[in-house]
C-alpha cells in the first residue's frame, strides 16, 4: 500500500516541524488540496505555501486540485519542484481527455479525480491515458468527515475496468480514511490511501503511516 498523507490536516503555524516528521515516516507522496471556494466551499492554500512545502518536502508531491478551470494553473503548478501528479476533477473540466494530454506534455503524472457521486464508468475513454484514478470517499471541500460505505464497490469496479482496459492506473482514495476504512479499501482493490486528521491528528504521526503502508 502507498500512503499520501494530507497537508490539510497539518498545523500551518508549524509547517517545518511538520514537514521534519514528515520526511523521517515511510509516507510515499504528499498529498495537497488546493481549494479555491467555487469548486468547492472552502479555501485551502495556494502557491506561496505550496512553494514553501515543495521546498521542505523530501517525497513527490501529489496535488489534488479543487478548483474551476484547472488548466490555468497546470503551467504554475509543473515548475514547483518535486511534482509527480496534476490532479485535477473530472467534474471541473468540459474535456479531460485534452487537459490529460496537456499534462503529460508537461512530464507529470496524469491523474484525474471522481466526486462521491460520479460513477467511474464515465473514466472507460480517459482509462489508457491515466496515470492515477483519486476516488473521493467524501464530499470534497473539508478533512476529518466520515467515510462513504459505497466508495468501496467504485473502487472494486475500477480495479475490473482497469484489468478490461489493461491500464495502469493507481486506484487511490481520499477522505474518512483510517485503519479500518484503509484495509477495507486495501481489500476492494485500492492502492494509494490519503489520510489527513487520521495521521496528522495521531499521537504518533510515523507510526500511523506505517500502519496504513502494512494493508
Ligand atoms: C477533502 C480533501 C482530503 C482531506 C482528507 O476535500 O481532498 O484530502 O484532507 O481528510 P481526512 O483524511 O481527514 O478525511
Ligand atoms: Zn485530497
Amino acid at each position: 500500500m502507498l500512503v499520501s498523507p494530507s497537508l490539510l490536516a497539518a498545523d500551518f503555524g508549524n509547517l517545518e516541524r511538520e514537514m521534519q516528521w514528515f520526511n523521517q515516516s515511510s509516507a510515499d507522496w504528499l498529498h495537497l488540496d488546493v481549494m479555491d471556494g467555487v469548486f468547492v466551499p472552502n479555501l485551502s492554500f495556494g502557491f506561496p505555501v505550496l512553494k514553501a512545502v515543495a521546498r521542505l518536502c523530501r517525497r513527490p508531491l501529489d496535488v489534488h486540485l479543487m478548483v474551476v478551470r484547472p488548466d490555468t494553473y497546470l503551467d504554475r503548478v509543473a515548475e514547483l519542484p518535486g511534482v509527480k501528479f496534476f490532479n485535477f476533477h473530472y467534474e471541473a473540466v468540459e474535456q479531460p481527455a485534452q487537459l490529460i494530454q496537456r499534462v503529460r506534455e508537461k512530464g507529470l503524472g496524469t491523474a484525474i479525480t471522481l466526486k462521491p457521486k460520479t460513477p467511474v464508468d464515465v473514466l472507460l475513454p480517459l482509462l489508457p491515458s491515466l496515470d492515477l484514478v483519486l476516488l473521493m470517499s467524501v464530499e470534497p471541500g473539508f478533512g476529518g468527515q466520515a467515510f462513504i460505505p459505497g466508495t468501496l464497490d467504485k473502487v472494486s469496479r475500477l480495479r475490473e475496468l482497469l484489468r478490461q482496459t489493461g491500464g495502469h492506473a493507481h486506484i487511490e482514495v481520499d477522505g474518512g480514511v483510517n485503519g479500518e476504512t484503509g484495509l477495507q479499501l486495501s481489500r476492494a482493490g485500492a492502492d494509494v490511501l490519503v489520510a489527513g486528521s487520521y495521521v496528522f491528528g495521531a499521537k504518533d504521526p510515523i507510526a500511523a503511516v506505517a500502519q496504513l503502508k502494512t494493508l
